[in-house]
């Protein structure tokens, strides 16, 4: 049976965190030590339910994976001898799609069932197959994808939209490829960044690293490396939002201020506001009374996601939350999933006034006061929302289905606690 949170709400936040390695990097990272048959280290590594599948999947391929502490992670590929990752596993993350590219690579041949993950929209995996079939791949989908590739062929690559994962997929193939590769219209975002960087450093040759277009001059092989996982912004947004509505004062530290710039600017629509040391790399948020800044004439708002470095989609449940505490009107729309504000149903019968207008916008006039509710997380976002509402609402709330919140937020229980919150799990 799945685990569940009891949380006794409106207790004050306050202190002090530090947030995990990104989640978004590890994954492609972890599929691109199926590259090389040397020792790939990683240091600030998140334990985080996708990171332990995606360990589980290679391991069962041949990989020997190792906790050398509890954030640091040993792996080795020279063992790999399957092409065929375990349908169960890949049921469980949508990051198994990252294997694609890493196997084609690796054994000329890859057979990846079809991946699991959040259902928070169609997601579509057309740029990942106009990528990987212009370095000369061949795919057909059938119950799975099923690829072949003799030679990597270096081309240039124009991406219909800029994917994140598709984005890695095609560098992981292309940096073993024949001549030089162009992709533009590429993802940016720190991820696709961590993950370059750590092909760099195992001897990649990659241009245009935190731009929309990168070249790739490929190379006869990549070796080892060792490598320190970025911050989790998404982490460190979900803090600064629950940090402005926790009643307390928090210090959010060993960030990566660069990655948030835009994040802080955005959220000052909803009247918070973030100091930041950029000597010692820290955001502290102190908890006011909150009040949307409305546009010139006095105009509603607008807070809208997209890729790198607009809004970060994974933030927009959060926000969406923190923006019930503020007082005024603002809209929210949620450009990239269609499934994403499905979660608003959970804030609705905790007495937040918003309006679902469509799938993918909502209008929210604040501030209301939240009480608890029986809740289930949908996925680890809005999971992460709904906790965030029950730690600021009267009473005593439940959250079910926990083990999406606990595939993207590492020691969770434990932070929280530390801050001041009354939150117990079971089963
Ligand atoms: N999309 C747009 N416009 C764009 C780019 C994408 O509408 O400019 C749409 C796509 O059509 C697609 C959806 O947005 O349906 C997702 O885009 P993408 O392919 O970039 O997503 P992904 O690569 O499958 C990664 C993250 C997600 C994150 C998205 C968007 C990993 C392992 N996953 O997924 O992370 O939401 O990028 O930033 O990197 C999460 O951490 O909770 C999570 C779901």
């Amino acid at each position: 049976m799945s685990k569940s949170y009891t949380v006794v709400g409106q207790q004050r936040l306050a202190g002090r965190i530090t947030p995990a390695g990104n989640k978004n990097e590890i994954l492609p990272c972890l599929a691109a030590t199926l590259l090389t048959d040397a020792d790939v280290i990683f240091t600030r590594v998140p334990k985080i339910g996708d990171v332990l599948v995606l360990c589980d999947i290679l391991r069962h391929l041949g990989a020997q994976i190792s906790w050398r502490d509890d954030e640091t992670l040993v792996c080795n590929s020279a063992s790999v001898h399957s092409y065929e990752p375990s349908s169960d596993l890949c049921a469980k993350v949508r990051a198994s799609i990252l294997l694609l590219a890493p196997l084609l690579a690796r054994f000329g041949k890859v057979n990846l069932p079809l991946p699991g993950g959040d259902v928070i929209g169609a997601r579509r995996i057309d740029s990942h197959w106009d990528g990987i079939t212009a370095l000369g791949g061949r795919l057909t989908l059938e119950h799975g994808i099923k690829g072949e590739i003799n030679h990597i062929r270096g081309c240039e690559i124009y991406l219909d939209e800029p994917s994140v994962t598709a984005t890695e997929n095609i560098i992981l193939l292309a940096v073993l490829g024949k001549g030089t590769t162009v992709i533009r219209h590429c993802a940016c975002e720190p991820h696709v960044v961590g993950l370059c960087n750590l092909l760099v450093a195992m001897g990649a040759q990659i241009a245009g690293i935190g731009s929309n277009c990168l070249t790739i001059q490929g190379v006869d092989r990549l070796h080892g490396a060792e490598h320190e996982l970025s911050p989790d912004f998404m982490e460190v947004g979900s803090f600064l939002c629950l940090g402005a509505i926790g009643g307390g004062d928090l210090t959010i530290e060993r960030v990566n201020i660069a990655d948030l710039r835009f994040v802080i600017k955005t959220l000052t629509k909803l009247g918070i506001h973030t100091e930041c040391d950029e000597k010692q790399q820290s955001l502290r948020i102190q908890s006011s009374a909150l009040a949307i800044k409305n546009d010139l004439g006095n105009r509603i708002p607008l807070i809208y996601s997209g890729a790198w470095p607009a809004f970060p989609t994974d933030l927009m449940s959060v926000a969406i939350v923190a923006a019930t505490q503020a007082q005024g009107t603002i809209v929210f729309f949620e450009k990239m999933f269609e499934g994403r504000m499905f979660f608003i149903d959970g804030l609705l019968a905790m007495g937040a006034n918003i309006v679902l207008c469509d799938p993918h916008r909502v209008v929210i006039s604040g501030a209301s006061h939240l009480t608890a509710a029986h809740l289930t997380s949908p996925d680890v976002r809005a999971g992460m929302a709904l906790l965030m509402a029950a730690l600021i609402a009267n009473g005593e709330s439940r959250i079910d289905n926990v083990a999406q919140i606990e595939r993207g937020y590492g020691n969770l229980i434990a932070k929280l606690q530390g801050l001041g919150a009354n939150i117990t799990e079971h089963n």
